[in-house]
């Protein structure tokens, strides 16, 4: 049976606050293959790693990531210590023990997200591999694909996997990235013979864990990634 790569969902987050460094580090430690992140930009040009539009859920603050500049956003905490992480510092801890699935979430994030990733690749010999680009809005997933025609892009549903997998034909994604209450052993096949890997989110509990690996998925994004 092939090996299923266990995806650490905003870091191993079951275990330690979402989209930290530490939470980053504890998916190493516990062998994940890749971690997800989310992106925004700071006011002044930073991607940001974090979730949310605002920083009120997950930090001792409130306001829009997209209204204030990287220094006013590092005064906040996230559960009273950690700092909120920008891409470049998840990538200098990282440093290719695992890929990175960066999932697009606020506007204008495809075009620094691809400069950064060809920073990394000239200058620092990372590769393709080391990244997977995911977004809702395919829009984004098209700027990026015209940005680099070889990075590895995920195209995420919560709605359709058929219309995912024409979209991601069309921009010749590397996989499909659904809900994977989305899924059937059937609809597996299907994507996987039309050339896409299929990396379904957010699978936390044993059980629908042991029902979406029966589907033969290629990996799983999941908060436990040590459960998969
Ligand atoms: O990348 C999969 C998953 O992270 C998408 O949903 O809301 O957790 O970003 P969300
Ligand atoms: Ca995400």
């Amino acid at each position: 049976m092939n090996k299923i790569l266990k995806i650490a969902h905003r870091g191993a987050s079951g275990y330690e606050p979402e989209n930290t460094l530490i939470s980053f580090q504890k998916a190493i430690d516990l062998k994940a293959d890749g971690i997800e992140l989310d992106v925004h930009l700071s006011s002044d040009g930073v991607l940001i790693v974090m979730h949310d539009e605002t920083i009120d859920r997950t930090t001792n603050g409130r306001g829009e990531v997209n209204k204030m500049s990287l220094k006013e956003l590092k005064a906040f905490k996230i559960h009273n210590s950690k700092e909120i992480p920008t891409l470049i510092e998840v990538f200098d801890m990282v440093k290719q023990h695992c890929f990175i699935n960066i999932e697009l979430k606020g506007i204008g994030t495809a075009k620094p997200v691809i400069d950064l990733i060809s920073f990394y690749s000239k200058e620092k010999g990372w590769h393709h591999d080391n990244f997977l680009i995911s977004s809702f809005d395919w829009k984004m997933l098209e700027e990026t694909r015209l940005l680099n025609p070889n990075i590895r892009i995920g195209v995420l549903t919560e709605e359709s996997i058929e219309e995912a997998l024409a979209f991601a034909k069309k921009i010749k994604a590397y996989s499909i990235n659904p809900d994977y209450t989305l899924l059937t052993k059937e609809n597996v096949a299907l994507q996987q013979e039309n050339g896409f890997q299929v990396f379904p989110w957010t699978v936390n509990s044993e059980e629908a864990i042991l029902n979406i690996k029966s589907f033969k998925v290629n990996g799983i994004i999941s908060n436990f990634p040590d459960r998969i």
